[in-house]
């Protein structure tokens, strides 16, 4: 049987945590759906076209990763996609209330589907997208932080030169 992980996230924009996260899990799962909530409701500083197309330029030639989008209740969404597992990433303590809540809210909603918790590594355990939009808004260097063409679209919608 193949190990699908579901990686659910705003991804507002994807960041090198989040890439290293898809890089452990691929570790164990043999398909990683990265799967971006449509939410009109929540704002977001890029649209869901422009977040999948940066997780595409990143990761859309690796064959075992597919970039989708979905709505309604992230367990059904695994469920119509045959994934066993919802895969989160955990960064500090701050992390852990609200990723347990989740964790135990979709586990009440569907016992089968098991959430999977991995540690980012130690350079990007204060890497956030919130953060990152924060830093680059008021011209902040961010190198490193983000894949190459996150930095460029972010200078981009921040009017800032490269
Ligand atoms: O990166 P984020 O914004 O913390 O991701 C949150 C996300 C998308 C994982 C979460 O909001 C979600 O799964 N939403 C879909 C609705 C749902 O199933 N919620 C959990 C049980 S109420």
């Amino acid at each position: 049987m193949s190990r699908v992980a579901i990686y659910p996230g705003s991804f507002d924009p994807v960041t090198n945590g989040h890439l290293d996260i898809v890089a452990r899990g691929l570790k164990l799962f043999d398909k990683i759906i990265i799967t971006i909530l449509k939410n009109p409701a929540k704002k977001t500083l890029f649209s869901l076209e422009e977040r999948i197309e940066m997780l595409k330029a990143c990761l859309e030639k690796n064959k075992k990763i597919e970039i989708a989008a979905f709505d309604g209740l992230l367990v059904d969404y695994a469920v119509k996609r045959k994934a066993q597992a919802i895969l989160r990433g955990m960064r500090a303590v701050s992390d852990f209330e609200y990723e347990f809540q989740l964790a135990l809210m979709n586990r009440k909603l569907n016992r089968e589907i098991q959430t999977v918790f991995l540690m980012t590594g130690m350079r990007w355990i204060f890497t956030s997208s919130s953060i990152i939009k924060e830093a680059s808004q008021f011209g902040g260097n961010i190198n490193g932080m983000v894949p190459q063409i996150v930095n460029r679209k972010l200078k981009q919608k921040f009017k800032l030169t490269s």
